[in-house]
């Protein structure tokens, strides 16, 4: 694996590259690497013939109240996990080689990035799209790798794709979770004993939902009340947000008549989590 620091460099390597006529897939990451990151990797090296992994901690998806400076970093295990799966480049920028001092572009994805994690993070997704944007231009990839853990970010990020004609497939995995249901999150590693039993609210309250459903319930509202009480049933979650909406205008259904997406964003103490899940009326 060759790592990169410098955008220039990794340019002209992936040229070379590009001139071989290979396929390049991407996967954009903040570092930490769980089994959901590597879940990605491992579909990059499977369908593409060269996979660039980057590791960047974008200070600009962060509020100014979050936790940019806690944010958990180990470079040397995350190159060495990445070396071992095989992985061609790794793409790891200093914060001024991707905003140098005078940086003032940015790019919003209206309406879609206000709503849900963007209403409890405002600016987060102007972050996001900017950096990810950034990021393709200087990987030019053929096919980019994301997680359904963060559902609303690869629903935002495919509209980008489409809307500025950037021509990249985008793929989305499944989320990868622990035994017993936890979604894997960089920021796990903040909680607790206690707390980690106690973030088990997020992923009962959605198995609980796909009961509901599978049961016949089609009422949005019955189902948030249901999975608000299992949130509010454990003394150490504070509920964030709740929702049940629609997987492409990400706008609020009252009625599960087809496909929807329910995410929330659950506290447990300072540690903030989310998780989602699709349902169908054909379950
Ligand atoms: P990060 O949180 O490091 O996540 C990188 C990728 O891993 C994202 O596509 C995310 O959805 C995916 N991922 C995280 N947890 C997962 C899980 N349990 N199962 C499957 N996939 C999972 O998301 C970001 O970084 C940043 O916003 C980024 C896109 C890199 C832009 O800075």
């Amino acid at each position: 694996m060759k790592t990169y620091t410098k955008i220039g460099k990794l340019k002209s390597a992936l040229g070379e590259v590009r001139s071989k006529g290979r396929s390049v897939g991407f996967v954009p990451t903040m570092g930490f690497l769980h089994g959901g990151h590597l879940s990605l990797v491992k579909a990059s090296l499977k369908n593409t013939d060269c996979t660039v992994v980057s590791l960047f901690v974008n200070p600009t998806q962060f509020g100014p109240q979050e936790d940019f400076d806690e944010y958990p970093r180990d470079f040397i295990r995350d190159s060495w996990l990445l070396e071992e799966l095989g992985v061609d480049f790794l793409f790891s920028p200093d914060p001024d080689e991707m905003y140098p001092q005078d940086y003032k572009t940015y790019v919003e994805v209206k309406d879609l990035q206000d709503v849900l994690e963007g209403r409890s993070r405002p600016g987060h997704f102007r972050g996001v799209c900017t950096i990810v944007l950034k990021l393709f231009n200087i990987v030019c990839p053929d096919v980019a790798f994301f997680g359904q853990k963060d559902a609303q970010q690869a629903i935002i990020l495919q509209r980008m794709v489409n809307d500025l004609n950037l021509g990249i497939q985008i793929e989305v995995l499944p989320t990868v979770r622990e035994e017993d249901g936890l979604a894997l999150s960089s920021r796990n590693v903040y909680l607790d004993p206690q707390q980690r039993q106690a973030a088990l609210c997020l992923s009962k309250s959605l198995d609980e939902a796909g009961r509901m459903i599978l049961g016949g319930e089609r009422r949005a509202g019955s189902i948030l009340d249901r999975m608000e009480k299992i949130i509010k049933g454990e003394n150490l979650a504070k509920l964030d947000y709740i929702a049940i909406v629609d997987p492409v205008s990400l706008e609020p259904l009252a009625e599960i008549k087809q496909d929807a997406l329910i995410a929330l964003a659950v506290f447990i103490g300072k540690v903030r989590l989310i998780d989602n899940r699709m349902v169908s009326p054909k379950e």
